[in-house]
């Protein structure tokens, strides 16, 4: 009889409070209901008391996702754990985490506090957790660099208090997976009442071993994965979950393990993250680059055509990768539409929909084909719902040698159209700098990209555009056969992302005591 493991998602805590992954709360939402799609058992949504905004999206959360624990963490201080508990109350299931670190480095240099003082800081903390959530997990930060013997006391302490979860964070990726396994089993066997908690694992990648040392861990008794979609995360990252999950479904055999993850959803889940994020996973990431499955090599090639399994330990229609190669044109009707995002797992509201299918329906009068990836491409920019502020009406660009290049747009709010010119070093700058001149607002320009979306001199363009203003990023993602207009596009969907920006509230005052010191978790 397989055991089932529990799957704890944090890409939407852990991973998105890594630079340049900062999600938008409706982002974060949209991101939080494929997660449940998916399958995973807990989804860590944010860490409340860091601001207005983070509580605001762990609420919104807590409050439209059904399916999943919904979980939130909180330093070991009062205050962290009462706005974590508040933040995640609606949900059908809530969970409050709360953690203090544990080693001499972090207890002396960065808490200041003795290790007397951190082990009673962890008992209250979960004990006012306890009696303000249904189910805590507490956490010892940076556990592999603990005493063994003091992780020992804090973790019972932790479990007499009420924690019915107990987490052991390879926080800076340090550990060898024989040391992580011979730890977790060391606490299973000297902590007591650990048997009678789910043990649970949070691998950071920092040596490339955050796969190898979860893997470890469970071996060696803990029921609980903690990482992140696309395995982002501080510094090289957490564990890549759909790594995990597709070993353990890979080589269940050896292993024994089960969890209630939709693996078909994995795809879907990691295109929308890289579409919020824009950024992308590597093109050899394990299991979701695009080369996972690819096969350049003439004697792999001939090896697949004769039998998949002579270089294929898992399908790509085990992760959801369209393996339908439906190619559509302009006799194509939303029948075929739907059927390719429906094999791509990806959901759309109905309105969303709509524009996305006439979209399509516009590129199929300037190209004969539409390949799968392409129909995806056009419809990524579709995935977040923010309101569409400004739209473009049309714009023209010059460009050649000898002469400025020189973009006119026209840009419309409502019933009023603003129409500006503006010349740059680059086609690209000059429209650009047209456009925030007609919307009337400057952000900073971070990162543009362009890229085909499929083979092909006619393929589609891709262009993402990250624009930085207030201090919060934006992306805006657009596609089309025409790269100036995608990457026009994309330039007035991240200023419509900025304009859409909730007002901020006055900040949560977080208490300096335990470990409240810094911002991030
Ligand atoms: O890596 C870590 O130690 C954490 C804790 C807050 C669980 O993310
Ligand atoms: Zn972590």
């Amino acid at each position: 009889m397989p055991t089932r493991v529990f799957i704890f998602d944090t890409t939407l805590r852990d991973g998105e409070q890594s630079p340049g992954f900062s999600l938008w709360p409706e982002e974060k939402l949209q991101m939080a209901r494929q997660l449940a799609r998916l399958g995973v058992d807990v989804i860590e949504a944010g860490f409340p008391v860091s601001s207005p905004g983070e509580f605001e999206g762990v609420r919104r959360i807590a409050s439209g996702v059904r399916g999943p624990v919904i979980c939130a963490l909180a330093r070991a201080n009062p205050k962290d754990v009462e706005i974590a508990a508040e933040a995640v109350r609606p949900a059908e299931r809530a969970r409050v985490h709360t953690f203090i670190a544990t080693s001499p480095i972090h207890m002396a240099r960065k808490l200041r506090m003795t290790p007397d003082n951190v082990l009673e800081a962890a008992r209250q903390a979960v004990t006012t957790a306890r009696s303000l959530a249904p189910e805590v997990e507490f956490s010892a930060e940076d556990a592999t660099r603990s005493e063994v013997d003091f992780l020992c006391r804090v973790f019972e302490a932790a479990i007499a208090a009420g924690a019915s979860i107990i987490n052991i964070p390879d926080t800076v990726g340090y550990a060898l997976p024989e040391e992580y396994g011979a730890l977790v089993r060391t606490l299973l066997e000297r902590v007591p009442g650990m048997d009678r908690v789910t043990v649970s694992v949070h691998c950071h990648n920092d040596l490339g071993l955050a796969t190898a040392n979860t893997l470890a861990g469970l071996l060696a008794g803990a029921r609980q994965v903690e990482g992140t979609i696309n395995g982002i995360g501080e510094r090289a990252g957490n564990v890549a979950l759909e790594e995990v999950i597709m070993a353990l479904a890979t080589r269940r055999e050896s292993m024994g393990f089960t969890t209630g993850v939709a693996t078909t959803q994995i795809h879907a889940t990691s295109r929308l993250l890289c579409a919020f994020t824009g950024i992308d996973v590597q093109p050899n990431k394990a299991v979701v680059g695009a080369n996972a499955f690819a096969h350049e090599a003439g004697i792999h090639q001939h090896g697949v055509l004769v039998d998949r399994r002579t270089y294929e330990i898992m399908t790509p229609a085990a992760i959801g990768l369209p393996t339908n190669r439906l190619v559509l044109g302009k006799h194509s009707g939303r029948h075929a539409f739907e059927k390719v995002l429906e094999d791509a797992g990806i959901h759309l509201a109905p309105a969303d929909l709509d524009r996305a299918f006439s979209r399509f329906k516009d590129v199929c009068d300037r190209k004969k084909t539409v390949s799968p990836d392409e129909v995806i491409a056009l419809v990524e920019e579709q995935f977040a719902t923010f309101p569409r502020t400004w739209e473009l009406v049309r714009f023209a660009v010059t460009t050649g040698t000898g002469r400025p290049p020189e973009a006119t747009v026209v840009v419309s709010r409502g019933p009023r159209d603003e129409e500006r010119t503006a010349s740059g070093d680059g086609p690209v700058n000059a429209l650009f700098d047209a456009i925030a001149s007609a919307v009337g607002v400057r952000p900073e320009l971070v990162d543009y990209t362009v890229r085909a979306a499929a083979g092909g001199a006619d393929a589609v363009g891709e262009s993402v555009v990250k624009l930085r203003w207030d201090g919060d990023l934006s992306v805006g993602r657009a596609s089309s056969t025409d790269v100036m207009e995608a990457s026009a596009r994309a330039y007035l969907g991240a200023v419509n992302k900025i304009l859409a920006r909730p007002p901020v509230a006055a900040a949560p005052a977080p208490r300096t005591t335990a470990g409240a010191s810094e911002g991030r978790a």
